[in-house]
This record gives C-alpha cells, sequence and structure tokens, in this order.
C-alpha cells in the first residue's frame, strides 16, 4: 500500500455511490481479513478501500455491521479498532434515519451534532482497551469544527441542512408511533439502527468524528405511515448526490 490515510469514511446509506469516486483502490474483501465480521444486509458488498478521494488519501468501509444482524457490539466496532491501528484521526459518516423532529422533510439532510446510546449494550462494555480511559468523555462526540465547517461548505452549495441529534435503536423494526413519540421527548430528532456503536468507540480511540443523516421517512404525529426498507433505500438514493457533494468537500479540507 503506498497510502498512509488520516482519514476513513464509512460508506453508509446515501453514501455508497461514493465508492465509484474512489481513485488508485486497493480493495480488500472484509472475508480475507482476520477477525472482521461479514455484512449480511442486501446492497452492501463488504470490503475496505484505500485510494484517493480527490486529492486525499482515504481509506472507506464499504458496508457496515448492524447490531441487529446479529454480531456483538465488539464485532459491530472491531473496523474503529482497525481505523485507529492503520493511523485514523477523523471518521467521517452517513446513515438513513427517521425523523422525530416535525420541522424535517423526507429527503433533509442532517447534520449530526450529538447522538443518543437507545442500544441495549455499550460496546465499551468489558476489558477497558489501552486506545483510551475506562469512562470516556462524551460531551462532544461529533467535532465541533467540522460541523461548523460542513454549515459552511452546505450554505456556499446552496444545500439545505438541518442539525440534530441522532439516536440509535437495535432495530431491526422501524418504531412504533408510541416508540418514535418517546424518542422525541428524549431529546432525539432523527432515529436509525447505525453509527452509535461506531461513534463511540472512535471516541474512545481519539478519532473525531463527523455524520450526516438522510431522513428517510417521518416519525412525526400525523405524519407516520407505513415504512419499508426498499421506501428508505429510494429517498436515500434520491438525496444521494447533495450528501455526497458535502462529504467530498468536508474530506477534501480535513
Ligand atoms: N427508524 C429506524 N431506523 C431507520 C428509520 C426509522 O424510522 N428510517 C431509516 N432507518
Amino acid at each position: 500500500m503506498t497510502t498512509t490515510p488520516d482519514t476513513a469514511i464509512i460508506l453508509g446509506t446515501g453514501l455508497g455511490k461514493l465508492a465509484d469516486e474512489i481513485t488508485d483502490t486497493i480493495c480488500i474483501p472484509y472475508k480475507e481479513i482476520p477477525n472482521f465480521p461479514i455484512s449480511t444486509v442486501e446492497g452492501h458488498c463488504g470490503q475496505l478501500i484505500f485510494g484517493k478521494l480527490g486529492a486525499k488519501d482515504i481509506m472507506a468501509m464499504e458496508g457496515r455491521f448492524h447490531y441487529y444482524e446479529g454480531y456483538s457490539m465488539q464485532e459491530v466496532t472491531f473496523p474503529i479498532r482497525v481505523m485507529y491501528e492503520l493511523g485514523i484521526k477523523t471518521l467521517f459518516v452517513s446513515n438513513a434515519a427517521g425523523g422525530t423532529n416535525p420541522g424535517f422533510e423526507i429527503g433533509d439532510l442532517m447534520i449530526i451534532t450529538d447522538q443518543i446510546n437507545a442500544l441495549p449494550e455499550n460496546p465499551l462494555r468489558g476489558k477497558n482497551f489501552p486506545t483510551g480511559p475506562r469512562f470516556v468523555d462524551m460531551h462532544e462526540a461529533y467535532d465541533q469544527q467540522l460541523i461548523r465547517q460542513a454549515k459552511t461548505i452546505a450554505a456556499e452549495k446552496g444545500i439545505k441542512v438541518q442539525e440534530g441529534v441522532y439516536l440509535a435503536t437495535q432495530g431491526p423494526t422501524y418504531e412504533t408511533p408510541a416508540e418514535y413519540k418517546m424518542f422525541r421527548t428524549w431529546g432525539a430528532d432523527a432515529v436509525g439502527m447505525s453509527t452509535v456503536p461506531e461513534v463511540i468507540v472512535a471516541n474512545h480511540c481519539g478519532i473525531k468524528c463527523f455524520g450526516i443523516s438522510v431522513i428517510t421517512d417521518l416519525g412525526v404525529e400525523g405524519k407516520i405511515v407505513e415504512v419499508s426498507h426498499e421506501e428508505v433505500q429510494k429517498a436515500a438514493d434520491a438525496v444521494q448526490p447533495l450528501m455526497a457533494e458535502i462529504m467530498r468537500e468536508m474530506i477534501n479540507r480535513a
């Protein structure tokens, strides 16, 4: 490998196509990496990509691991440990989420300002790894400077962005109306099934985090309709170019 990236990106929902823009690639299928779990979700292919996005050396995860697939929290976050060992300093993530903020619309992009762990477990439970302290500070789980920069980039490009708190549940069910309502009262603006474990471990490793959610459905009273994975995917695909534009520029400046 000729590159030594300090920037990693998890190509979650809404960012999959960014993989096609990476040049000078070296791809390593997860199944060839010792101890790496293998992605089971349709549409996620499962490999690490090393290469260049624009002029920047990056490492990308194509396909991520979810707790609902049956992996342990340690397995879900194992790739972050690998990133740390490879010298990654900044992590960019994307996901799809249901909006609980009544001001949100389907297709909105939400810069994640903070998170709530509503999964049944914390990935740092158990023996502490020497990458960080036993009790991890989480007062700035998402880097404030990166958030400011994203807002500037969005304004420069005329892309509408929302900001808010992302809450992760274990899934795989979408929420009942009562659950959306409860999460809203807890302070969540959007609800999804990923990201939070990875960001916890990244914080433990001293890796700066930045994330964007695509709002693919609404968990807002009066606006709740049936949700399907296909519709979530369709809503995310529609806004993918805008998400990619922000991320591409963020990574360029990282
Ligand atoms: N809830 C949980 N996860 C999701 C949702 C949702 O409404 N939309 C997309 N991912």
